[in-house]
């Protein structure tokens, strides 16, 4: 797939994700006013969306319609924003700009972000059932299950437990690789699982391949999001460059270098292309993304 084409499946993605998450939040009700314009304002505020494509890119690669996966989509990208508003408060890596915007925090005060992230959670559960009615309840339940899993005590949130504490001391290879696999592969790995089930497709031969694909691929992201906070600049970014040297955080180039992060980053994609190497061109669009992950500038 060429670059200009990754880029309009980018494009295709982010407005139809944004279009299903914009539709069912009208829904909801205007209770707290603040807390409302918090949620908007750290939902639809210019993410890649690099997520819910992802999970378009794995309908495609299963034959199926993309649509099918929209309440996948939008849940995950969901849980995501809020990991980035938590992410950045004052007591975890405490930055001010998020998106090219002032963080959450900065813009509505500490306690508002933090209900602004409670309240996401549960909305991107809410999300992931009343979307998509066509799915069934007892592939919803196991959806649930995936998700919970991912992002809580077994997932994300102890992924960022992890980091947290392994900030201002030494950690080793082995406990890095920990730490990033949790606080961002698991979410990325849920991705893949929660499509496959939403298409019917769990524990296959493909969803199989798909899943060894995003174990590589998620630890690829993160590898790269600590290179660009070496190497990119903070407007590109939309986040404050040289923050993780700031916050004195263990990070691939500290402990390898970068060119061995480097080096590192590009063989996870060859581990994810050849994870996927049995399908064909219904795949591109993963090979693609794959391809995205190391090569971005944000
Ligand atoms: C940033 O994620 C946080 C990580 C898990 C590395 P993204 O790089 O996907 O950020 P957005 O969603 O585009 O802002
Ligand atoms: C965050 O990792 C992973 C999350 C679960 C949000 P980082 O702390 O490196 O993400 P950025 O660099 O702030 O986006
Ligand atoms: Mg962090
Ligand atoms: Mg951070
Ligand atoms: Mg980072």
């Amino acid at each position: 797939m060429a670059t200009n084409d990754i880029q309009d499946f980018f494009k295709e993605s982010q407005q139809q994700v944004e279009k299903v998450i914009q539709e069912i939040l009208n829904s909801t009700g205007n209770i707290a006013p603040t807390l409302n314009e918090a949620i908007h304002y750290s939902i639809f505020n210019g993410g890649k969306r690099f997520r819910p494509s992802l999970c378009y890119a794995t309908a495609l690669a299963l034959n199926a319609d993309t649509s099918k996966v929209d309440c996948v989509a939008a849940a995950i990208e969901i849980i995501h924003c809020y990991s980035l508003v938590h992410d950045d408060l004052p007591s975890m890596d405490d930055d001010s700009l998020r998106r090219g915007k002032p963080t959450c925090h900065i813009v509505y005060g500490e306690s508002n972000a933090i209900l602004a992230g409670d309240a996401m959670q549960a909305f991107a559960f809410q999300v992931l059932i009343e979307l998509n009615p066509k799915i069934t309840t007892e592939q919803k339940l196991s959806m649930i299950i995936e998700l919970s899993k991912a992002s809580g005590n077994e997932g994300m949130a102890a992924g960022q437990a992890l980091d947290l504490e392994a900030t201002n001391k030494d950690c080793d290879l082995e406990q890095l690789e920990r730490i990033h696999r949790f606080k961002t592969g698991k979410i990325i790995q849920a991705c893949i699982d929660l499509s496959a089930i939403a298409l019917g497709q769990q524990n296959t031969e493909a969803h199989l391949s798909l899943q060894a694909y995003a174990q590589a691929l998620g630890l690829a992201f993160q590898v790269k999001d600590d290179i660009l906070d070496v190497e990119g600049n903070t407007e590109t970014l939309g986040k404050n460059q040289g923050a993780d040297a700031a916050m004195n955080k263990n990070t691939y180039p500290r402990l390898l270098g970068l060119e061995n992060a480097k080096f590192m980053a590009n063989e996870l994609h060859e581990k994810a292309l050849s994870a996927i190497s049995a399908f064909g061109k219904e795949a591109d669009t993963l090979r693609a993304l794959s391809h995205y992950v190391i090569h971005r500038e944000k």
